[in-house]
Parts: structure tokens; sequence; C-alpha cells
């Protein structure tokens, strides 16, 4: 197949654009650095690209099969709108070229899981002021880019992980149309998940959540790896 991802440059982006590559597809990695971006193949294009600017969009996404969005931006109290200005524009380009598939990446934060087990102790306290404070933003434009791609009527699938961290290899993650266990992701099941998903009709208008229960850090380990990068 050949899959065009958006925030291929990113965290997540550039560990997803790896493992597409290693499934045997065609990688088309958007970014808007594409200098910088730090890998080669033969199978891979590197695409300069903006989601704001609607009018790069239909080229990139010319004969594409199917379209990951690890798109994201940094928590912050200024207003959000890339999320669902840039996947509103993702959606339009994708219905002008006729490519159906959409694997997005929003977050269990933007949702409400009252059945949601294991939760640390800690993200229970910090969830409700972070959802208000920090997060409101990115949440509720989470939730606005929810709702154009429910309304798209492409084949999608919306995928909720919860706080993101990183190791080496995948786990036995949980996944799929069930509440979040935990209240952590590793990138690279993320990943995983997201290559199955490409190829998995079955998940299409569907929510679903990815979790990952093994190897998970404390609450402190994740704001000084996230917040610090120094563990
Ligand atoms: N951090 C968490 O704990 C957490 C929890 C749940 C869900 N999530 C979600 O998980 C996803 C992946 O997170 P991550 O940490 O891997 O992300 P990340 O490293 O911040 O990467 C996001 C990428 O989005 C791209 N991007 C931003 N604005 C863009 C624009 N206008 N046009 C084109 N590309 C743009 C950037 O690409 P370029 O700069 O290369 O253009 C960037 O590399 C995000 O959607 C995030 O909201 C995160």
């Amino acid at each position: 197949m050949r899959i065009v991802i958006f925030g291929a440059n990113g965290q997540t982006g550039r560990l997803l654009t790896r493992r597409v590559l290693n499934a045997g597809h065609t990688a088309v990695a958007v970014t808007r650095n594409p200098d910088g971006f730090p890998f080669t193949d033969t199978r891979l294009e590197v695409v300069g690209a903006d989601v704001r600017d609607a009018s790069s969009l239909v080229d990139v996404l010319d004969g594409a099969d199917t379209v990951l969005s690890t798109l994201g931006v940094p928590f912050g109290m200024r207003p959000i709108d890339t999320y669902s200005a840039g996947m509103s524009n993702v959606v339009a380009a994708m219905q002008k070229t006729s490519v159906r598939r959409l694997v997005v990446v929003s977050s269990s934060g933007a949702s409400h899981y009252p059945n949601r087990v294991d939760t640390p102790f800690a993200l229970r306290i910090a969830e409700p002021i972070i959802t208000r404070t920090i997060g409101k933003t990115t949440y509720d434009d989470q939730r606005s880019m929810e709702t154009i791609v429910r309304a798209s009527g492409l084949d999608w699938t919306i995928v909720h992980p919860s706080g993101l961290f990183d190791l080496p290899e995948t786990t036995n993650y949980v996944a799929g149309e069930v509440d979040p266990v935990g209240g952590f992701t590793s990138r690279t099941d993320l990943a995983d998940y997201m290559v199955n998903l490409a190829c998995d009709p079955a998940t299409a208008g569907k929510t679903v959540v990815v979790s990952t229960t093994q190897d998970t850090p404390t609450m402190w380990q994740m704001i000084r790896r996230e917040a610090f990068k120094s563990a």
C-alpha cells in the first residue's frame, strides 16, 4: 500500500514511518521540514507540506491508499486549532482524491471513560486539573477534529492513546473498543497498532484505545521524561 503519514517527523511519526516501511508498504512522510527527516529508504518519500495549507495536500495524497495522522502540537494555554483546521484540510483533500482510509490519533483525554481501570492515583488527581488548564485547548480542538472525521464519510478510525512515553520494543498492549487500562501508551505500541489498523477495514467507523500495561513509568518519571527528556 501507499501510506501517507501526517506528523511523520514527530516522535510517534518517525516510529510509525519505520514500521510502515518494515511492513512492506511505501511511505509518504509529510513534514514542514523535509530536510530534517532523519532517515531514507527506497520506499520512502519525504514531502514538505503544512496541513494548514489546503492547496498543498491534494498533490501529497495523489495515488495514496491510506492516510495515517499523528499530527500534534504541544499543550499550552493559547488557542489551538491545528487538529481541527489541519484535519479539515486533510479530509477535504482525501475526498477530492478518493482516498478513503483514514486513521487519526486523538487522545483518551478528549473523551470521558467512566469505566477506565487501573488509572494511577496521581493521574486521577492531575487529570481534572490538566483538562481544565493546560490541556483544555488541546482537548477541545481534538474533539472538534473528531467531529470532522466522524462526519467525513470516509473509512475512518480514531485512536485514543493515553500519556505517551518511549519503550524500545512493542509490548502485549491492550487495544480496541474498550476503556483505557492505566494511564499510559508507549509510542512503539501506538505505532504498531496504527500499522495494524491501516490494514484492518473492520475498524472503520470506530473509536479505539491503545494502552500499554507493561514497563510503564510512574507519573514522576513521565513528567521528567516528557518535560525534561532526562530519564
Ligand atoms: N504526549 C502525550 O502524552 C499524548 C497523549 C495522548 C495523545 N497524544 C497525541 O499523540 C500524537 C503524537 O504525539 P507525539 O508526541 O508523537 O507528537 P509530536 O512529536 O509532537 O509530533 C507531532 C508532529 O505534528 C506535526 N505538525 C504539527 N503542526 C503541523 C502542521 N501545521 N502541518 C504539518 N505537520 C504538523 C509536526 O511535524 P513537523 O514539525 O515536522 O512539520 C510534529 O512532528 C499527537 O496527536 C498528540 O496530540 C499525545
